[in-house]
């Protein structure tokens, strides 16, 4: 606090810079370093797992559960732990340690290779030794984090948690992963993860008896307790929900890392929920959401409805601001297509009088952004000939006397 106010910042934003990095290391290091080493788990052996087991059993009905003394009286869960960090580390933590080219040995199982995992490398003198060689916490395990030195202070706190979980579900549960993990190659963005991403096929209470003796209430919550219908209904809802979210972001960075089309469709809204004009914006969208092009458009106001919309044809709404920050940020270059879907000189007559003085002049402003666009489409055939004969003149596409934007029976169709 006293740091903070010394550069000015008051209590709230001085917590908040002290929290920021904790979340943020915390949970990303967390997160990744659970996943993969509940991974590893699933590649040792059905004794070394029984072993795990029973160690942690006798500690936590030693010490009524999980506790400070019950977690140090789990030498080989350590070690499992600290062999995991050591065997399937994040390189971009590497990075910043082996500062000279390292080959790493390893043994490989014909048809599996899997790095081989010594659940006992860190157990006894020998283990004790080479924990100064074990450098994941950007520090040897036997230095302490301190302010000069940028060690992680997550230290502990991320072995108790690694630790603790694993204790607690390995001791009770089972579980089916969807396939065996394998960790293979050398890419760098895979963080401390198999190569596929971990997927649970089935989940049980393996020991339900130990579950009960040594926590009772959890027991009756996990065992008694059956959702109702309603409850699982809203939980299921909410899973395809996260599902379709996590689909459109996993779809959207595959489909950026490999250079496919982005495309920002300018609109006002997004959807059909206000009909007219909206639909024909709404299918252009399903068009070319339909193929490999990530696909954005902008939004004024987005209703239930339109976002429902949008997440079944995988558009992502962005507001206005967003996307101009974008265009002149990223994509400088991008060329532009028009879609031209209206004929003011027909429309605006009924639109009342000023309306329609003004038509002409409404007119000229869709010629000048057609000026230069790579392609202008026209929606309809009545649309699409008027401003065929419009762009003979000054104002023109790109290369070309524009396209028609049609209908086909199955749907909506770009075409000449
Ligand atoms: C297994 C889990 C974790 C691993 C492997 C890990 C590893 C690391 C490494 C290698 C660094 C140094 C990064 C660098 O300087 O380039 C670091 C920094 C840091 N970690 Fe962790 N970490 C883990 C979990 C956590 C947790 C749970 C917390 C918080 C509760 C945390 C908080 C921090 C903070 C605040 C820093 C910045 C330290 C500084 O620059 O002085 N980490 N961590």
């Amino acid at each position: 606090m006293d740091l903070g106010h010394a550069y000015g910042l008051g209590e709230a934003e001085t917590t908040a810079q002290l929290l920021l990095p904790v979340f943020f290391n915390g949970v990303a290091g967390i997160r990744a370093n659970l996943v993969s080493s509940f991974a590893r788990l699933d590649t040792i052996s059905a004794e070394d797992r029984e072993e795990l087991r029973e160690e942690a059993l006798a500690a936590l009905k030693k010490h009524g559960g999980l506790t400070r003394e019950s977690l140090e009286e789990m030498p080989k869960m350590e070690s499992f732990v600290l062999e995991v960090l050591r065997a399937c580390p994040s390189p971009m933590f590497w990075s910043t340690i082996a500062t000279r080219p390292t080959t790493v040995e390893y043994t490989t199982e014909s048809g599996e290779h899997a790095l081989k995992v010594d659940q006992g490398r860190f157990l006894g003198p020998d283990g004790d030794a080479r924990r100064k060689h074990h450098v994941i916490f950007h520090g040897r395990l036997t230095d302490t984090p301190a302010v000069n030195n940028h060690m992680c202070p997550g230290k502990d706190v991320s072995l108790s948690a690694l630790k603790g979980s694993i204790a607690i579900f390995n001791t009770f549960f089972g579980w089916e992963l969807q396939e065996p993990p394998v960790w293979t190659g050398t890419k760098m963005t895979r963080g401390s993860q198999p190569d596929y991403e971990v997927k649970i096929k089935s989940f049980w209470v393996q020991h339900p008896e130990d579950l009960n003796e040594i926590f009772p209430s959890h027991f009756r919550d996990i065992i008694d307790k059956e959702p109702n219908e309603q409850d699982r209904r809203r939980r299921v809802q909410q899973q395809i929900k996260e599902l379709r979210k996590f689909e459109m972001y996993k779809s959207h960075l595959f489909k950026v890392g490999s250079e496919v089309p982005i495309i920002l469709l300018i609109n006002d809204e997004y959807g059909t929920s206000k009909g007219g004009i909206s639909t024909i914006n709404c299918q252009v969208g399903q068009t070319i959401g339909a193929t490999n092009a990530v696909v954005y458009a902008t939004a004024l106001r987005v209703p239930k409805q339109d976002q429902e919309a949008a997440n079944r044809d995988g558009v992502q709404l962005i507001k206005p601001r967003q996307a101009i920050r974008r265009r002149e940020t990223y994509y400088e270059q991008a060329d532009l297509i028009t879609i031209t879907h209206v004929l003011p000189e027909d429309t605006d007559y009924f639109r009342g009088s000023l309306r329609a003085i003004k038509a002409s002049e409404k007119e000229k402003d869709m010629l000048d952004i057609v000026d230069n666009a790579k392609a202008a489409f026209s929606v309809g055939p009545r649309i699409y000939k008027h401003f065929k004969t419009k762009y003979k003149g000054k104002k023109k596409p790109r290369g070309s006397k524009g396209h028609q934007h049609g209908r086909k029976r199955s749907g909506l169709a770009l075409c000449d």
